[in-house]
């Protein structure tokens, strides 16, 4: 290990998780590894996902999945996100699955395709989200004309809700619309799906084949901190060792700014991690880290390296003593959520935005 920081992840945990989606929604699972398996590592996670039994990968971008065919998975995989043409002759030597979102531009993707080559679509239906998607109405023409084309291949057929974690009415009134596409379609592709994780926990949808959680089988919670994942194990741990121990005596400042004074005889452990690791910056001063099962704060300012944690003055902290950042410690936990409200964001935005500058270490 190069560096007293570093992600600790969970093999079983990720397995039982994605088992578990496949289990509750009853059907099959396309597991979503976009931005490095949600700061996972997505080499990793497709490995034990093809193990699980997942049916297929999603991702956001072409890099993302030429990586993992670099990497030797096998998988189906299917890029969520919108492309130039220019990414599309690569993929399909890769054979890797695109999104079509709009009719606009579907000559120029067809000319990308090389001539030798046929490119795997999905059809994505926008049934009110108003991001990517051709409209309900639209969607049957659009398949047709995929079918028209000798170098297309319609594969798939999905949409994506916008409220599955917060409005579950307005979230059935997409499926409701999507549901009506599915059926108006003339030729059904052998990939239908629409649910994402909170889709999985709180809807149905029987008329797909298959599920497209991505948070839940990271073992975090769409709903947030209020609504702990039931059942789901968090996968990852934020760990780091303490590089230095001071003695503050009253009056004595820590870090950039002096933003935290000490009232009293104490001591901070320095930890060497920080906001260009992804622990965010908003976190000083708000957060805690667990040492020795117990909770101490932040204190001060995080820096760009560093952060430091502030202890009795007469605990026995070491250079060296573990500390957990993330995770789990004895009886006491802290979730990527806990530190997502303390900084104003949410659990993906924070496991997303762990640096690759932090190495994993696997159990
Ligand atoms: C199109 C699409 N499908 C599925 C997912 C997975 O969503 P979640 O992580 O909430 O399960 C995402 C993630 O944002 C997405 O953009």
């Amino acid at each position: 290990m190069k560096r007293w920081a570093w992600l600790e992840r969970d093999a079983a945990a990720f397995t039982a998780n994605l088992q578990q989606m496949g289990a509750r929604g009853g059907r099959g699972v396309i597991a979503v590894l976009k931005a490095n398996a949600y700061g996972h590592g997505a080499t990793w996670a497709a490995r034990l996902a093809e193990r699980a039994g997942a049916v297929a990968i999603a991702v956001a971008t072409a890099d993302e999945a030429l990586a993992l065919r670099t990497h030797g998975v096998l998988l189906p995989i299917l890029v969520l996100g919108a492309l130039p043409p220019d990414a599309v002759s690569d993929l399909a030597r890769a054979d890797v699955a695109v999104t079509i979102h709009q009719a606009a531009g579907l000559s120029d993707l067809v000319s990308a395709v090389p001539a030798d080559a046929r490119l795997a679509v999905h059809l994505m239906v926008d049934t009110g989200m108003h991001r990517l998607g051709v409209s309900p109405d639209q969607a049957p023409a659009v398949a047709a004309r995929i079918e028209g084309e000798s170098r297309l291949r319609l594969e798939g057929l999905y949409t994506h809700l916008a409220t599955a974690d917060s409005d579950q009415p307005a979230a059935a009134a997409q499926l409701t619309r999507f549901r009506q596409v599915v059926t108006n379609i003339a030729k059904r592709p052998p990939m239908v799906h629409a649910l994402n994780s909170a889709g999985v926990l709180r809807l149905s949808f029987p008329e797909a084949d298959l599920v497209r959680p991505g948070i839940a089988l990271y073992g975090l919670s769409p709903f947030g901190q209020a609504h702990p994942a039931q059942g789901l194990k968090p996968v990852l741990r934020l760990l780091a060792r303490a590089v230095q121990v001071h003695r503050l005596k009253p009056g004595d400042g820590v870090g950039y700014g002096f933003s935290y004074v000490a009232a009293q005889p104490m001591q901070v452990a320095v930890l060497p991690l920080g906001y260009a690791d992804g622990y965010p910056r908003q976190l000083g001063g708000q957060a805690q880290v667990l040492w020795r099962s117990q909770r101490y704060p932040v204190v001060g300012r995080v820096s760009m390296d560093m952060l430091a944690v502030g202890l009795p003055a007469d605990c026995p902290v070491a250079v060296g003593d573990l500390f957990t950042l993330i995770g789990q410690d004895g009886r006491e936990q802290i979730f990527a959520d806990e530190l997502a409200a303390l900084a104003a964001t949410i659990g993906y935005d924070v496991v997303c935005g762990l640096s690759q500058r932090l190495e994993f270490s696997d159990r």
